[in-house]
Parts: structure tokens; C-alpha cells; sequence
């Protein structure tokens, strides 16, 4: 499978290139910097550099054409208003419609528990993130590609455990983001999980029992 990978030099997107590249998969993305594109290169990433905020639909989908699927795994995670506006909100939208002029029908959108880590540091930032990423899942859930959108609690640095708790909704806790990956690559994997909005947090279901029980 040929997969391009929005946020690929980030914490959770590199690790979902090295589980994909590790299953056999191709892995494509775009980064903002040379010594990014070139780390990735060595892992077998076939980066290229350009901005992301302010992209247009037109400029990312000759980047994504051939690609059996996006997954959009970049975010601002609830840093500067404009940061969040046009990374978590607009760049989304962007990459969405750039896939649609690509012929690209697998879309995966990496986004947010409602509540993950929600109140931690209590700002109107913040709160913005959360209504931005909320608003970009409304409109995910409107397109009619073949999405899924996944919406992870509290990120973590921990070690994957290989297990989850994976389901259209559950409880505000945390989540190695190895876990998270690996279940990424399970849902780009198992095209019978379509047009799903997905909670995932820590667990003890098996990530690839925890796909296959979200078949509809
Ligand atoms: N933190 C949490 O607890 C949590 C919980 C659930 C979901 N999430 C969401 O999960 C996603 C991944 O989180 P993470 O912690 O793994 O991410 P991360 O390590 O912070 O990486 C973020 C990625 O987004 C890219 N990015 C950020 N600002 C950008 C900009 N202005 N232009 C282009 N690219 C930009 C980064 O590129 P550079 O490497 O160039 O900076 C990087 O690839 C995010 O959308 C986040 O909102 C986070």
C-alpha cells in the first residue's frame, strides 16, 4: 500500500511511517525542512519539503497522486491560534479536497478526544484547538471519500502495548502514541472500517481484534 502522510516528522506520524515501512508499505509525505526530509529519507520515507499552512487543494494533489491513502496526522496540538487555524482547521479542509482532485479515496484524519488533556492548561487557545478540531471532523464526516476519523485520548511517550480500547466512543484517559500508530496502520490496512468516527485510549484488546470489531 502506497500511503502519504501529512505530519510524517511529527511524534505519532513518524512512528505510523515506521509501522507502515516495517509492514511492507510505502510511506510518502511532506515536511517543512530538508534535515526532516532527509531523517525521514533514511528510515525510507519519500519526503518532499513545503509548507503545509496555506497550502491550497491544488498545490498538495499532485503530491498525493498515486497514493492508495492520506492519513492527516500534523496538528498544532493547541499551540498558537493561527497555527491551530490553519494547520488543525484549514490544511485539513485543503488535503481533503486535494484528495478528492487526486483520486485518492482512503482519508484518515488523526484528531482529538473531546477531552484529552482538556483543562490541563486552561486557556482560550485551548479551547479553540477543541472547537477547531471538532469543526474539522464535522466536516470530514460530510465528504464523501472513504474516511475515517480517529480521535485518540492523552498522547503519551510510553512504549505500545499492541492493545487498545478502540470504539465510537470511550472514557478521557491516555494512549502511547505507539498505539495509536499501530492503530492507524491497522485501520489503513482493514478497508472494511469506512466512514467511522473512532475513539481510541489505552487498552487490553489486541489493535487488530479492536479494528476488525469496529466492522460494520
Ligand atoms: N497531545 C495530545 O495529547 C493529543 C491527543 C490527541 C490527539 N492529538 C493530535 O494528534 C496529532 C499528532 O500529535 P503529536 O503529538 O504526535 O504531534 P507532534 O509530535 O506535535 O507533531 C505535529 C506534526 O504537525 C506538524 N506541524 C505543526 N505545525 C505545523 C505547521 N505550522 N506547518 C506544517 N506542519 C506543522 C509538525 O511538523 P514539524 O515537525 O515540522 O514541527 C509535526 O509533523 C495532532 O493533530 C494532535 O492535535 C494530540
Amino acid at each position: 500500500m502506497n500511503v502519504f502522510v501529512l505530519g510524517a516528522s511529527g511524534r505519532t506520524g513518524r512512528l505510523l511511517a515506521r509501522t507502515l515501512l516495517a509492514r511492507g508499505d510505502r510511506v510518502s509525505g511532506l515536511v517543512r525542512r530538508e534535515e526532516q526530509r532527509a531523517e525521514l529519507a533514511a528510515l525510507g520515507v519519500d519526503a518532499s519539503v513545503g509548507a503545509l499552512a496555506g497550502a491550497t487543494a491544488e498545490t498538495l494533489a499532485p503530491l498525493l497522486r498515486g497514493a492508495d491513502a492520506v492519513v492527516f496526522a500534523a496538528g498544532s496540538n493547541a499551540g498558537a491560534r493561527e497555527v491551530t487555524a490553519a494547520v488543525d482547521g484549514q490544511a485539513v479542509v485543503e488535503t481533503l479536497a486535494a484528495a478528492r482532485l487526486a483520486d485518492v479515496d482512503r482519508f484518515l484524519l488523526l484528531s482529538v478526544l473531546p477531552e484529552a488533556g482538556r483543562g490541563q492548561r486552561p486557556d482560550e487557545d485551548e479551547e479553540f484547538y477543541f472547537a477547531v478540531k471538532k469543526l474539522v471532523d464535522v466536516t470530514v464526516t460530510l465528504s464523501d471519500l472513504d474516511w475515517v476519523v480517529l480521535r485518540p485520548s492523552l498522547l503519551v511517550d510510553r512504549p505500545g502495548t499492541g492493545q487498545v480500547a478502540l470504539g465510537p466512543a470511550q472514557p478521557d484517559d491516555e494512549i502511547p502514541r505507539a498505539d495509536v500508530a499501530a492503530t492507524l496502520a491497522e485501520l489503513l490496512h482493514e478497508p472494511r472500517v469506512r466512514r467511522q468516527l473512532l475513539e481510541v485510549t489505552q487498552g487490553s484488546t489486541p489493535v487488530a481484534q479492536a479494528v476488525r470489531a469496529t466492522i460494520r
